[in-house]
């Protein structure tokens, strides 16, 4: 619910659990006052007369103030949220105008964003160049959560060297930050530090939301944990350049502000035109680190992910990228799908390779024809549906080869500064999805393919970051290039994923490059890692876990050794693992021994089991597998049901018995493989997995209500 109140100039914004407020100062300035455990709408404040619109420099000192929309230049030092530039003045002073509260969130202009009910919109003008703000604030009733974004319409021409979309004051105290970093293959490791005086940032330049940094931070107590204490999360409905900051100045409060990353930015706006910034979801948890992940998970299954898709059974696939790379035809991949036979495992997928004259990575990206010499695209599709399975196919819609027809009709189609030799990555190029005429030959190629052929499942990989921040045909507008790619990137899913409703689409980007909020508003599932193996899985899907749903995150059981890392676990591990979100299998299943098929065949029963509680019920993360142990507890929103999944890393021998906590029970008695036991004993004695000898192995718990 979102309250005015008028006698303070108050607004009080209630999701679930939690309280916003900020009011309209005696300036005009919008003075934050609260975000955290819900409140009453009493908190006292002085009541300066209300701002008369009078022009004139605000009456204290706006470094001392908690601001909704800091901007630099009038007495604020600290990171501000906005940067403008009209001719030259870099001053902008923005102050209240109006408000209105509206039942539905309008949606954000070319970009993804959550859907949303009540929104408050708050229009700020900035009087010399009578150009308008508009901050935007969305309400959960069912959920701690809030959206913020602003839109910004240019009374003056001006340039935006800054569009962050939100920012917050916190008050003094304790605070770590945490985030998700790593590197391809290592994505999303969670990394704590405390924050002093001084400023944090977690960023990407890559033009991708990247491995490197996710568009995730959260600002926690130090004392906070998985179950106890205050988290702050902040994350970017955004795939490409971002930064998330914090700092502690002068008064020792903290200020977290975030958006479009304003490195190697800035936007021209020309008078009458409308800019709008990602959007922003902040989540306040006092039931620390566990009920944060809680509310994200919720809020993208319900709120941002297709609903037609992110609850219904997930293709379980067979792909033939670790069984073949790109040594495949198509006996041999015939020869996989009648290895899947019987198995359970319902969709082939024929990932790089089968397109131009693709025979290794260094031709024919771009070129999206059927190459026949390689493969009898027709008779693979007819072979895997006769076997009962759908078919689905690989692209990379964003790169092209310099060795292929696309680069040589259309050399001028990438990213690249004239004149000089652009960066190779991959043996690629990033296409220039600025152009409209390079997103109209994209979707055109694309979707010829799809609709030539009776394909079910889409992967979309992406396989470089971007350099050459330039797209020529943007002239001196260079520094839009990263957020134009991206706008063009969200306009190719418009046009290809949302016009082919019948196609399941899986966003990839080397693995989980890019796994983002953004690209989960097209794609239900992401390729979480190019990294297969199970223990390394549990870092990456651990991280991933607290910012992003289960059922987000595609996961794969693949050969031994590992093709990564050179490891070896079992057979159950890997399933145990890669059961623990969209499941799949990616391994040549012909050199698999029958007892192994069956196997399989076992193991995909048990996930179709336990897929309602993987895609719907709520995750308590029980274990860190940096302490040696790793577990996650999954348990039905009812709490009838749930399954604990562990992995030991190391086998130590003579060493005391582990033991696991789980949480969220109801009250009562729970059978646990089969043995009673109470809640009480199950929560505080705890519960012991006997795990098989050896490192790495796994133990999965199956709770059920009595
Ligand atoms: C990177 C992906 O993550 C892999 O799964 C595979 O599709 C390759 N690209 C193919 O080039």
């Amino acid at each position: 619910m979102i309250f005015y109140k008028k006698e303070q100039q108050a607004f009080y914004l209630e999701s679930k659990g939690v309280t916003y407020a900020f009011r309209v100062d005696g300036d005009g300035f919008l003075e934050h006052l609260y975000f955290g455990k819900s409140i009453g709408r009493d908190i006292p404040l002085p009541s300066d007369p209300a701002w008369d619109g009078t022009e004139r420099a605000p009456s204290r000192s706006l470094n001392e103030v908690r601001l909704e929309c800091p901007l630099y230049g009038r007495s604020d030092f600290r990171e501000c949220m906005l940067a403008l530039d009209f001719g030259g003045v870099r001053v902008a002073d923005f102050r209240y105008e109006g408000h209105e509260i509206v039942p539905v969130k309008p949606t954000i202009q070319g970009m993804p964003s959550l859907r949303g009910g009540e929104t408050l919109i708050i229009s700020l003008r900035e009087r010399v160049h009578n150009t308008v703000l508009k901050l935007f604030y969305t309400v959960f009733e069912d959920l701690p959560m809030l959206l913020r974004h602003a839109e910004i319409t240019a009374g003056d021409d001006c340039k935006i060297d800054r569009a962050f979309s939100f920012s917050l004051d916190l008050p003094r105290g304790d605070y770590e930050s945490i985030t998700l970093v790593g590197a391809h293959m290592r994505e999303r490791r969670i990394v704590r530090t405390p924050l002093s005086h001084g400023i944090f940032k977690a960023d990407s330049k890559r033009g991708m939301s990247s491995a490197q940094t996710n568009p995730f931070l959260a600002v926690v107590k130090k004392n906070t944990d998985e179950e106890r204490g205050d988290a702050y999360g902040f994350n970017l409905v955004y795939s490409g350049d971002f930064a998330l900051v914090t700092q502690i100045e002068q008064n020792g409060e903290l200020r977290v502000t975030g958006g479009l990353n304003d490195f190697d930015f800035s936007w021209e706006l020309k008078k009458g035109e409308t800019f709008a910034t990602p959007e922003a979801v902040l989540v306040y948890s006092d039931r620390g680190l566990g009920g944060m992940s809680r509310a994200f998970h919720d809020g993208y299954r319900n709120y941002l992910i297709d609903q037609n898709r992110v609850f219904s059974a997930r293709p379980i696939v067979i792909n033939n990228w670790e069984a073949t790379y790109f040594d495949f035809n198509t006996e041999k991949l015939c020869a996989i799908i009648d290895a899947a036979r019987g198995t359970g495992i319902d969709t082939f997928v024929l990932d790089d390779g089968w397109f131009g004259v693709r025979r290794n990575d260094r031709a024919g990206l771009g070129d999206w024809t059927v190459n026949e010499d390689v493969v009898d695209l027709r008779k693979v599709i007819a072979h895997a549906h006769e076997a009962g399975m759908r078919f689905g196919l690989w692209f990379e819609p964003e790169m092209v080869n310099r060795d292929s027809n696309l680069y040589r009709a259309h050399p001028d189609w990438i990213l690249h500064a004239e004149g000089m030799e652009p960066c190779m990555s991959r043996h690629q190029y990033v296409l220039d999805l600025t152009r409209k005429e390079v997103r109209d030959h994209i979707v055109e190629a694309v979707s010829n393919v799809l609709d030539s052929y009776p394909i079910d499942y889409v992967k979309w990989d992406m396989n470089r970051p971007l350099t050459e921040n330039v797209s020529p045909s943007l002239g001196t507008r260079g520094k839009e290039t990263h957020h134009r790619y991206i706008l063009g990137l969200y306009n190719l899913f418009e046009r290809v994923v949302k016009t082919h409703p019948n196609v399941f689409f899986e966003g990839c980007a080397s693995g989980g490059c890019r796994f983002d909020a953004g690209i989960l508003a097209y794609f239900p599932q992401i390729w979480t890692s190019d990294n297969t193996d199970a223990y390394a899985r549990t870092f990456i899907q651990y991280g991933t876990s607290l910012c992003y749903p289960l059922s987000a995150m595609s996961c794969h059981v693949s050969a031994v050794p590992n093709h990564q890392c050179g490891r070896s676990e079992s057979l159950r591990a890997r399933g145990d693992i890669a059961h623990l979100g969209a499941t799949g299998y990616e391994l040549d299943l012909t050199k698999l021994s029958s007892s192994e098929r069956q196997e399989i065949s076992e193991q995909v029963k048990e996930y179709r089991a336990m897929s309602e509680l993987i895609f719907r019920g709520d995750v308590y993360r029980l274990s860190d597998p940096e302490s040696g142990l790793f577990a996650m507890e999954i348990i039905s929103k009812d709490g009838k049901e749930a399954v604990i999944t562990a992995m030991r890393s190391i086998y130590t021998v003579n060493e005391g018995p582990l033991r696991l906590f789980p949480k969220g029970l109801k009250d009562g008695e729970y059978e646990v493989n089969g043995v009673l036991m109470d809640k009480k004993t199950i929560e505080h004695y705890g519960l012991l997995p006997e795990f098989p000898f050896g490192d790495f192995a796994t133990v999965t718990l199956k709770l059920k209500k009595r």
